[in-house]
């Protein structure tokens, strides 16, 4: 047998192994998560906890989701848990678009949108973003497509799109929309109590930025309860593991957490931006816990320097749409100027 690509799935034969940096100690500033570290009632509850390993979790994590239907003032059958978000976002094209299928993706946004759509056969229709990266709602609903994805706040970009355009999307696209809200704790507008107003939304967030817990790999989507149904069937039975599912009911309970987490970011926000003004960067305008910044030097200069000083920022330099750009994740007042600091000197380096 000849083993080349030609083997592998037509819809997955151009797929690259996902970003895996080798890491040294560094600062990790890449990947968005919570700067402040480990969930503290996730980290009580694994450190307090004992369980029947011998015993399969329940099939759909139904303590969590009563937990969620509680937080949010909906039922628990509006929720379907996962293994991250990621999971969540498998089950939604496995279970709503078929082989051949096309799905509505904005350009630029979450990378692994495109991994997804191909991964179940489907193809992705790409459509730009406007020039100050916000829907291009009729664009999005002229595509003959079965699905529309968005995350708002987007990434890499940061902001979030306006709540009309994505009411306009929802009532204009013939098929179902998924508003991807992993940086939602950070903005102000959210669609998640509102997915029983209409019948085509899926709303999916995530334990692993706010909350502080993305070793555990929880994730959720929200929807009217006849869609969550039909996820559910789709879902792997057991997907998410018994002591992640508890150590998320136990951090759901604690959002005095979540309210310093976000109030931190809304503090450092402002401030990294000027730095990075300051320096010569242009940054874009967030609603998340990230920046994304045009770079006033080589973009993989920059990138490469400051991992050689310890702190790892994500290169989005090279793509369309973000030319010369860097994502850094809003650091803590200290992690902040030690990243001012450090770029100040890779960009004397770089002149
Ligand atoms: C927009 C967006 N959606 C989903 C995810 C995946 O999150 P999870 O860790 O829950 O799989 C990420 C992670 O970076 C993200 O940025």
């Amino acid at each position: 047998m000849k083993i080349d690509r030609s083997i592998m799935r037509e819809t997955t034969r151009g797929f690259q192994k996902y970003y895996n940096p080798k890491l040294n100690g560094e600062l990790r500033l890449d990947t968005n998560t919570n700067v402040l570290g480990s969930n503290p009632a996730a980290e009580r509850y694994l450190s307090e906890g004992r369980w029947d390993l011998d015993s399969y979790p329940n099939t759909y994590s139904d303590g969590l989701r009563a937990a969620l239907g509680e937080l949010y003032d909906l039922q628990p059958d509006n929720f379907i848990a996962g293994n991250g978000s990621d999971e969540l976002l498998d089950i939604t094209f496995k279970t709503f678009m078929g082989w051949g299928d096309r799905s509505v993706v904005p350009v630029p946004s979450y990378t692994l949108y495109d991994y997804f759509v191909g991964l179940n056969g489907g193809s992705v229709a790409a459509v730009d973003l406007t020039e100050d990266f916000q829907l291009d709602v009729d664009a999005m609903v002229r595509e003959d497509a079965k699905m529309a994805i968005m995350p708002s706040p987007n990434n890499p970009t940061g902001n979030c799109f306006r709540q009309k355009d994505i009411e306009e999307v929802l009532a204009r696209f013939d098929g179902i929309v998924v508003v991807d809200e992993a940086y939602a704790e950070y903005a102000d507008g959210s669609m998640i109590r509102r997915v029983e107003e209409f019948d085509n939304l899926v709303v999916l967030r995530t334990f692993s930025k706010a909350y502080a817990m993305a070793a555990l790999r929880v994730g959720y989507a929200a929807a009217n309860s006849k869609l969550a149904d039909m996820m559910m069937c789709v879902k792997i039975p057991y997907s998410l593991n018994m002591i992640s599912e508890g150590a998320a009911i136990a951090a759901v309970k604690d959002q005095e957490f979540i309210r310093r987490s976000v109030a931190m970011v809304r503090e450092q926000r402002p401030v990294l931006a000027a730095g990075l003004r300051r320096l010569g960067f242009e940054p874009y305008p967030s609603d998340s816990n990230f920046i994304l910044a045009r770079s006033p030097v080589d973009h993989a200069a920059l990138v490469s320097g400051l991992k050689e000083r310890g702190i790892l920022i994500r290169d989005f330099g090279a793509k369309r749409r973000t030319e010369n750009c860097i994502r850094t994740t809003v650091g803590t007042a200290e992690q902040n100027r030690l990243l001012l600091d450090e770029m100040e000197a890779v960009i004397a380096e770089c002149r």
